[in-house]
């Protein structure tokens, strides 16, 4: 009996573009959803734009345009970039849907009924110029814990503390920069640990890996707290029935819009929601990233339990990805967009990379360009296409494109090749895709060995029949590994069905032979990567960075802040700058920003605390004059104590300028 599945990703945020990182779990999904359908079974792929909430209002009053406008611009854009990497939903829809209103509230109203819902008081941080409640990561301040300035409001990227908002010191808002006030509201509450019991049942039952359960473990341990889910206009959202001016927090209802595009789907194409969605009939599984478990594993499942819906019968957790061992990176042009990509390589290049790295573990995987370029053109095309390419044409032209029976040895190499199917289904089905591609490169070798054995480009010459019947094997094994390699590389498998002058593959039909049967046209499967076509995509995914005007987005991060208020030439003249040596220059352990740096004012040493780390190796810094702002009041960090400061300016990270003086210049000398 054919199996029915409904399959999740996580909705992308509507405000900014789609980047290889979340390629890792929309194609490790779409390569399980192709895998199922080309089964036999029925699976349904659902996501949907995620739209609601304050970055997404910021983002649009940045751009000057509404946040429908902003969420209809990027869902063109999501689609786009979507439909490029070959991810097939069955239905991409938004959360911004008369569907996902719908089921937002009558799972609030089932919730409330069942007693999970609290309201309290709590206080809140404001800004009256903007005239809206600030999430955390849009008041900014200096660090309670280690003073350094401009931290987010929930944590320091500096020395990692977390805290409120309030708790930083001169907090202002990212937008304006005015002082937020505190105010107090009522919100609405789910009581989570309402569910705990029935959470630890869904989770101890194998909800989702043993290394996610553990994770989750620590939060049982620790207490389920209840969840602020509401907030406070103006805000871009769905307003809570019976409130004048508050909204359901956008994390209630992005989870709620898997049902909303399931729902949008069922109604288009006829089919029941409440058995596609809620019933034993089909099976339900979320794919997500590590960073949202708590939302997946808790929170969503219990507001399922609370309103009558069943939760899903797994959670599927990947790890996050790194370039070259390190985060993406904008300045090294890692941080690479989907369309950008798209632009110089095929996208099949990056499935089946991705695909021979995915395990079903939740550690990250990293995408090294060098061993990029070597899988693609060692095995697709060296392996794979190669295969192809040595058959396919000796065939057309030399034998009528007329392929004949396979012989004992032949048939020999197609056993193997089948007989790993039941294998290969298996690694699909429980997500080692790793293990999956391992064991089609083996039988590619094994059919290449088959070739070199044969040595088809000999008998040619002589025996035509005996080529055709060496060659009739290579094409069977060809056409068995595309069947594996289907769902990870289905345009490259489109190619092959053409040429081979087949319907659709599926699994099934890897248990047939193609004998007596006349193949198409050859035409070349895939190329090999090109070095070149790398670096020019890394090269313009660093221009990203600011040569180009920002993306809707990273808006809110470029808006001109207004100036601080007037400083007079007295204060100026209260700064003592000295001319300064630096004896030592060290990073700071916990502190990937900040260098210690040792300076020689000339008989007196300052120990200071400069936030360069991101723009200046320590070695070079020794030894280099630079000019200290010498009587600033010492501060004490976690760190130790920053007794001045250097001068340097700049955007940030990487760019930060020092600025030196000649070397001729005397430590402790005065700098006008
Ligand atoms: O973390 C994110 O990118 C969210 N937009 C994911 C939402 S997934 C689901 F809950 F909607
Ligand atoms: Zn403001």
């Amino acid at each position: 009996m054919p199996r029915k599945i409904v399959v999740t990703s996580a909705l992308p945020y509507a405000n900014g573009p789609i980047h290889i990182g979340h390629l890792v779990e929309y194609l490790q999904t779409d390569i399980w959803v192709r895998f199922h359908k080309m089964c036999g079974n029925q699976c349904l792929y659902f996501c949907a734009d995620d739209t609601h909430g304050t970055p997404i209002m910021i983002s649009a009053r940045a751009a000057g345009i509404s946040p429908e406008e902003l969420i209809g611009r990027v869902y063109k854009e999501h689609k786009a970039d979507f439909d490029g990497f070959n991810v097939k939903f069955d239905n991409y829809y938004s959360t911004h849907s008369p569907e996902n209103r719908y089921f937002s509230e009558l799972i609030f109203a089932r919730l409330d009924k069942a007693g999970s819902i609290v309201k309290r008081d709590v206080e809140q941080t404001f800004c009256e110029s903007c005239n809206m409640s600030l999430p955390d990561r849009f008041v900014r301040g200096a660090c309670p814990q280690c003073k350094a300035e401009d931290q987010y409001g929930d944590s320091c990227e500096i020395c990692s503390a977390t805290y409120r908002p309030i708790d930083l010191i001169n907090p202002y808002c990212a937008t304006c920069r005015a002082k937020p006030a505190l105010k107090t509201t009522e919100h609405y509450f789910f009581k989570l640990a309402d569910y705990k019991q029935r959470l630890k049942e869904l989770i101890d039952g194998g909800y989702t890996q043993k290394s996610v359960a553990n994770k989750l473990d620590e939060w049982f341990t620790t207490g389920l707290k209840d969840w602020d889910i509401s907030r406070d206009g103006p805000y871009f959202g769905f307003k809570i029935p019976g409130e004048e001016n508050k909204f359901f927090y956008v994390w209630l209802d992005a989870p709620i819009g898997y049902m909303a595009s399931a729902k949008n789907y069922c109604d288009k194409n006829n089919l029941d929601f409440d058995k596609v969605w809620n019933s034993d009939e089909y099976e339900l599984y979320h794919f997500i990233g590590k960073d949202i478990m708590y939302f997946h594993a808790l929170f969503f499942p219990a507001m399922l339990m609370g309103s009558d819906f069943k939760p899903a019968d797994k959670l599927f957790v990947h790890g996050f990805l790194t370039v070259n061992g390190g985060k993406m990176s904008k300045s090294r042009g890692t941080f690479i967009r989907a369309s950008t990509y798209l632009k110089y390589l095929n996208p099949e290049y990056l499935r089946y990379y991705y695909a021979s790295k995915l395990t079903d573990s939740i550690e990250d995987i990293d995408l090294k360009t060098e061993d990029f370029i070597n899988k693609i053109n060692s095995d697709l095309v060296g392996k794979f296409a190669n295969l192809a390419s040595r058959s396919g044409p000796m065939l057309i032209k030399k034998l009528n494109a007329q392929l004949g029976q396979l012989d004992d040895r032949g048939r020999q190499l197609i056993d193997k090749l089948t007989d790993a199917k039941d294998h290969i289904i298996k690694d699909y089905e429980n997500l080692k895709f790793a293990a999956v591609v391992r064991t089609i490169i083996a039988l590619a070798d094994e059919a290449n060995r088959y070739v070199e054995q044969n040595q088809p480009w000999i008998t040619i010459k002589t025996d035509l029949e005996k080529t055709r019947t060496t060659l009739t094997a290579v094409i069977n094994a060809v056409r068995i590994l595309t069947i594996y390699l289907k769902p990870i590389v289905p345009g490259y498998a489109r190619k092959v069905e053409n040429f081979l002058n087949v319907d659709k593959l599926k699994f099934a039909d890897v248990e047939t032979l193609l004998q007596n049967h006349r193949i198409n046209e050859f035409q070349r499967l895939v190329e090999r990567v090109d070095e070149k076509q790398v670096d020019a995509m890394i090269e313009e995914s660093k221009e990203d960075q600011g040569t180009k005007p920002p993306a809707p987005a990273e808006a809110e991060a470029v808006v001109t802040e207004p100036f601080k208020p007037e400083c007079t030439i007295e204060d100026f003249g209260k700064i003592d700058l000295r001319i300064a040596k630096v004896i030592k220059a060290e990073a700071v352990e916990g502190a990937d920003k900040l260098l210690r740096l040792n300076l020689d004012l000339g008989g007196t040493q300052k120990n200071v605390f400069a936030a360069i780390a991101q723009a200046y190796e320590p070695d070079e810094l020794t030894g280099k004059i630079v000019i200290c702002l010498a009587n600033l009041k010492p501060r004490k960090m976690r760190f130790g104590l920053s007794e001045g400061m250097i001068l340097a300016a700049g955007t940030g990270r990487k760019d930060i300028f020092i600025l030196s003086a000649d070397t001729g210049a005397k430590p402790g000398q005065t700098v006008t």
